[in-house]
Formats: structure tokens, sequence, C-alpha cells
């Protein structure tokens, strides 16, 4: 995980809890339209993948158990984890790419709306991901996986045959490999092999123009038929959609280079969802407000794509900022590259060991900006602002100014479930607060079951305390135990 060379420790922001009555006329507990989905406040759970989906993809009872307990807290909405449009095996993470998938989904919406008592709306964040290979053994890596080529050939003069060329280049250096592989070929030694959205030589990557917009609007449709409030198209991060949109996109075949092409093929992949679903179905999407890294979109590109996609009629933008591939730290042999490790990683999760800016509420003054110019542009389309906000006092000042119209907290959300109950029902002070070290994400690196290390080791003798797979942590928070007290 990065941590900024200043390394200033930061305190937890003021929490400033309201009383029951100051938390009613309070505006993060006052409801918005977002398009045809109207949500009973503006409290928001952002996309966390969990870990929780079967090797398959499907919904198991422990993704069931994860969005029951967030909706127990009732916030305005939930947003599920990063679910994959195609029908492709991707380990235990949520997919929506056949309709086999949708009994199950059927079941998680149902979930939620019981356990919220119809309280909460639920999204689905919609995702496509290129191929990732982990980093190989070198000598895997050398003996196997390496593409020979003259230049390689040329480098190891005296080999009899091609077997003793790998065995050159595998007893070289690092400065001699750096000369002898190019730029990609020493990434996928170093890394691990990565596809991007400009690979236009690879067939598949050349027709995600042709691919994509189908895929996300069956998936969309799929979602409707689930039963989900709508679905929030990925745009963010470092996948398919966000790197189409990247500024470092210069595909040269009308879907990159000029900010207008850029935008062409998210454009077409929301006309498609918007085409394939209900009107009283929302779409919107995720994006991000900048990408923190060099040659990355910043913030007068995100406002283009606010204004696109408003234009175009989606129903809400939910930003984020950072956590991309090009910045990530080198993984260990065997593992994959982990978008969140680099610096561009702690702008989008950052953790109180920091910079003189700080962790909290880091993405506000950018996403303030972009909707400033969306209401310039006499444009209505609501705003999530996600990153570092775990206090009621942010969150109504974020309001308040008009940085945004609804408050995302992830990991604050995820220490402790019912925050946003204990906060309507004047309980504050029993709000169990995000120490924003990032255990959870490291669980999340390692694509181990997510949890909190606030709670996971808590009265796990008790029965039906559902496990993680080592036995060893419990994979949802406690019961509140003041929750049927305390005034509803
Ligand atoms: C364990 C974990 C999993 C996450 N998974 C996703 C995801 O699937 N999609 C997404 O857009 N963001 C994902 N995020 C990022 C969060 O939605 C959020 O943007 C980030 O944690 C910063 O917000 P916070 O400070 O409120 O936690 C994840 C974060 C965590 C901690
Ligand atoms: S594990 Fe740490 S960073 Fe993650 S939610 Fe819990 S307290 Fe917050």
């Amino acid at each position: 995980m990065y941590k900024p060379p200043e390394r200033i420790k930061h305190a937890l922001p003021e929490g400033g809890w309201p009383d029951a009555a100051q938390a009613a006329g309070a505006r993060w507990f006052q409801p918005i339209a977002l398009g045809p989905v109207r949500l009973r406040t503006r409290t928001w759970v952002p996309a966390m993948v969990p870990w929780r989906a079967s090797e398959h993809g499907e919904v198991t009872p422990e993704v069931l158990d994860w969005y029951g307990r967030f909706a127990e807290g009732r916030p305005g909405a939930i947003v599920v984890e990063a679910t994959g449009v195609r029908d492709v095996p991707s380990g235990p993470l949520l997919r929506i790419g056949h309709d086999r998938f949708v009994p199950g989904l059927r079941r998680l919406t149902q979930t939620v709306r019981e356990r919220s008592d119809g309280n909460t709306r639920l999204f689905v964040q919609l995702i496509d991901f290129l191929a990732i290979k982990r980093r190989p053994d070198p000598a895997t890596f050398f003996r196997r996986h390496l593409v020979l080529r003259e230049r390689h050939r040329m480098a190891v003069p005296d080999a009899r045959d091609d077997d003793a060329v790998r065995e050159g280049l595998l007893a070289m250096d690092d400065a001699r490999l750096a000369e002898v592989l190019d730029e990609r070929e020493l990434e996928a030694l170093r890394m691990g092999l990565r596809e991007r959205v400009t690979d236009l030589h690879l067939p598949h990557v050349r027709a995600l123009p042709q691919t994509l917009p189908a895929s996300f609007a069956q998936a969309a449709a799929r979602a409707q038929a689930a039963g989900f409030d709508g679905v929030e198209l990925h745009y963010a991060h470092a996948y398919t959609m966000a790197s189409l949109l990247s500024a470092r996109n210069d595909r040269d075949d009308g879907y990159g280079g000029s900010r207008e092409q850029r935008l062409r093929l998210p454009l077409e992949v929301f006309a498609a969802v918007r085409a394939a679903t209900a009107p009283e179905f929302a779409v919107g999407c995720r994006f991000l407000a900048q990408e923190c890294i060099p040659g990355g979109s910043e913030l007068d590109d995100a406002i283009a794509y606010g204004l696109a996609f408003a234009r175009a009629g989606m129903d809400f933008l939910s930003l984020s900022r950072g956590g991309k591939f090009e910045d990530a730290q080198q993984p260990k042999i065997g593992a994959a590259a982990y978008p969140y490790t680099g610096p561009s990683g702690h702008e989008c999760m950052p953790t109180t060991l920091s910079d003189a800016r700080g962790p909290f509420g880091r993405n506000v003054a950018a996403v303030s900006a972009i909707t400033a110019a969306l209401r310039r542009e006499g444009l209505a389309t609501p705003v999530v602002v996600t990153g570092g906000i775990c206090s009621f006092t942010q969150a109504e000042a974020i309001l308040e100014r008009g940085d945004a119209d609804v408050v995302g907290a992830a990991r604050q959300s995820l220490a402790d479930p019912d925050w946003f109950l204990k906060l309507e029902r004047g309980h504050g002070d029993a709000v169990r607060r995000c120490k924003f070290t990032n255990y959870c994400e490291a669980l999340d690196q390692q694509h181990k079951q997510v949890t909190c290390q606030l709670w996971d080791r808590e009265a796990l003798e008790q029965p039906d305390v559902p496990l993680s797979s080592d036995g060893r942590r419990r994979l949802v928070a406690p019961r509140w135990p003041g929750r049927d007290a305390a005034p509803r």
C-alpha cells in the first residue's frame, strides 16, 4: 500500500452527531430523486467487492448476508459491488452476463428490500475488465511465455537454439533485460501481462465498440428483471470503460484521441443500456474526477465527461478518483497487480497516514467543480461524492455548500453498517468509527473475504455467526444491541 512521503498522521474528523430531531431536519436525511428513482435519504453505500460470490460468480448466502447487513442501516441507496457483464469465468466476483444469474440476483434485491423495510434503493455496478495475468516466475516467463523475436536471439548470439536463447535471457540481470526486452515484455515480466484498451492488434480489444454496448445493455436488462432499482455503469478506476475515457487512450479507430472520441463508446454503452431498460429504471455511472496518474484525465476532462453524461440523460453521476493500474506497485511473484497500491490508489482510498491534504473528503473540491459546471449549464443531474467521508458534519457541509447532492461512505459503512440509522435515531455516540488504515482493502487485494478489523474477531463462539473460510473471522458486523431499544 502506497503512503505519501510526508506520512502525516491525521485524526478523525469530529463527528458532530445530531440528535434525532436535528437528523430529521438535516440535509443528508432528506429525499432526492435520481431520475425515476426516489431515495428516502441522501445517504449512499458505494460499491465494495466483498469476495463472497461463488467460484462461478453467483449470489451465495454470504452475499445475501453482506448486503442484508448494510440494508439494516437503511441507507438511501446501496450499490452492489462491481459485477461482470460478460459470461466469462472470473473467480468469486459477482456476474450478470447470463440469464442464469438472475434468480440469485433476485434473491439479493428481495433481501435488501426486506432487511431495510423497504427504505433502501438498490443499484448494481456493471463492470467490464480486460485480462490481467499474475506476475510470473521469471523461469516460467522466459521458458514458456515470452514470444521469441530476432532481438532476443541477437542478444544471446552464441546460443545453439531457441531453448538456449531462453536460458540466456533468464540469466541476464535487470539492467541488461531492460535493454533487450521491449516495454510490454518488461511489464509482463515485472508486473504480469495486462491487456489495454489500446491493444488494437488483439481482435477482442479492437471489437470492443461492437461488443460492449450489447453486453452492458443485456446485463442492465437482467438487473431490471432481478428487481434492482437501477444500474451504475462502472466508468471509474482501472477498468475498460475508464480506460476508454482516459486521456491516455490513443486508439486510432474513432474511439480514442480527442475527448469526443474517448467519450464515444461510454455514451454508446449508455444509449444501449437506456434503450434496453424501462423508464422507471435509473441509469447512472461512476467515473473519476481525476485519474491522478501522469498523462491521465484531469478535472477539465471530468467536467466535459460529466456534462456529456448529463446531457445524454444519465440519472446520476457518482464520482471517485484515482485507483489505476499505471502506478500500481509491483506484485509478488504469483500475485496480480492491484490498482490501489500506488499514489492514485491513495487518492481513491486514502489512509490516515497521508499528505498535508489528508484523507478526509479528498475528492470534494474536484466534485464541487463538476457539480458547479453542470448547474451553470442548467443541468440538475444529481451528483454523488465519496472518499474519506465519515462524519455527519462533513456530509452536511458538503450538501449545504452544494458540492454534491448525495454523500457516500464506503469504509465507514463497513466499519458500522448501522451508522446511518444510529445518526437518524440520535445515537451518533454509538457509531463504530472507521480507522482508515485499510485492513479491509488489504483483504480485497489478497482476494480474501473482506471484513473490518473493528468487529471481525468479536463473539466468534456465538451460534449462527457466519465465519470466513479459515474460520478465524466473522463475516458480518455484530448486531447493534441498542437497535430495538432506540426510537424508530
Ligand atoms: C474492500 C473494498 C472494495 C471496493 N470495491 C469497489 C468496487 O467494486 N467498485 C468501486 O467503484 N469502488 C470500490 N471500492 C472503492 C469504494 O467504493 C470507495 O470509493 C473508496 O473506498 C473510498 O471511499 P471511502 O473513503 O468512503 O471508503 C472498494 C473499496 C473497498 C474498501
Ligand atoms: S478495516 Fe479499517 S479501514 Fe476498513 S472499514 Fe474497518 S476500520 Fe475502516
